[in-house]
């Protein structure tokens, strides 16, 4: 993956509570990493978040709790846009232009839809059309690089035919809407949660980046294990602490841990105790970082206030020329 000078990034970030370590190796690291690209977007979905929560209370919370994490966690206001989704209300409007485009047969398609429908739930009009949301938010910011998890494919695949179709429909001489690029956001490694499952919020088995103290070591000390004795030799790549210290470790202490698990003499309380310290020095800077903005809400807002108005100048140029191309006479607007 090459970012060239005219890469734009655009991502959305779930403002569901707390992050853990899985979303940290899996997405926020990648995220920050690809803040300095040309022009960057990265969008707190707080209208998506809407089908599935009812709390408002919850949902401000959770929404300013991800920009404060993603701001104690390195992200740079002044390389990227960070901003709150619905603080651009046009991509509602974009929404429902590329609804007029999107078949229903398509839709009725989705995994990530069908899979919650077959857990049961009775799904809203809003989590059937969610993927055409999303496209919205990249379409409107121009996004040509949009890095996502693995599950997120079909719903790039769905933005690009959008952006073709509405080429083809209404913009055949100038490709307004770009088509944008997946970068799928490979697992660097499985993050296992504290049951050696994959760390995910809904198996409630995570570790959160910002825990610490008593709570951070009750987690660690819990996390499973198999029963071999302190004494015998141990195999490293058979374990969940192991795993989780492969994330933090250099290659030298890893090498050094995994020696002493195959010497034996090493228990799975010394490896706990060993992750516990390496989580500590690497996210000890984060949490320090992240209590000293929590002093300061006012000037979260003010990163997410910028950040807003930034997105919002680049979504209304693009949304004058959509309204222009389909037919939607301006007359109020300039
Ligand atoms: N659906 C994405 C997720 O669950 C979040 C999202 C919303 C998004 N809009 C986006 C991701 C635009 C990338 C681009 O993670």
């Amino acid at each position: 993956m090459t970012l060239s000078a005219q890469t734009t990034i655009v991502s959305g970030i779930q403002p569901s509570g707390t992050l853990h370590i899985g979303n940290y190796f899996g997405a926020i690291r990648q995220h920050l990493a690809l803040q300095r690209a040309h022009e960057a977007y990265f969008f707190i979905v707080n209208y998506h978040a809407l089908t599935s929560l009812r709390d408002s209370e919850a949902l401000r919370r959770y929404t300013l709790d991800v920009a404060l994490d993603y701001l104690a966690l390195g992200f740079d206001p002044a390389a990227a846009a960070l901003f709150v989704q619905s603080d651009v209300p046009q991509v509602t409007e974009l929404a429902w232009i590329l609804y007029t485009l999107t078949p229903v047969s398509q839709l009725e398609k989705g995994v990530s839809y069908k899979d919650k429908v077959a857990q049961g739930l009775s799904p809203n009009a809003g989590l059937f059309n969610y993927p055409v949301l999303q496209a919205a938010d990249i379409l409107i910011y121009g996004g040509t690089l949009v890095p996502v998890g693995a599950d997120q494919k079909q719903h790039i695949e769905l933005t690009r035919d959008l952006a073709v179709r509405f080429n083809a429909t209404f913009a055949a001489e100038n490709d307004l809407l770009p088509v944008p690029e997946p970068y799928i956001l490979e697992e660097v490694a499985v993050v296992p949660g504290v049951d050696g499952r994959k760390m995910s919020k809904s198996y409630g088995n995570t570790i959160g980046i910002f825990d610490e103290g008593k709570s951070l070591k009750q987690k660690v000390m819990g996390i499973v294990t198999d029963s071999t004795p302190l004494e015998a030799p141990k195999n490293p790549d058979a374990d969940n602490v192991f795993a989780l210290i492969k994330l933090f470790a250099t290659p030298d202490e890893r090498a050094e841990i995994a020696e002493a698990y195959r010497a034996g003499g090493y228990g799975y309380g010394h490896a706990k105790k060993a992750l516990l310290r390496l989580i500590d020095t690497a996210f000890a800077p984060f949490r320090e970082k992240r209590r000293e903005l929590a002093q300061r809400p006012d000037d979260v807002r003010d990163v997410l206030k910028e950040g807003g108005e930034r997105a919002r100048l680049k979504a209304e140029h693009t949304m004058a020329q959509v309204r222009d191309a389909v037919g939607l006479i301006q007359t109020t607007r300039p």
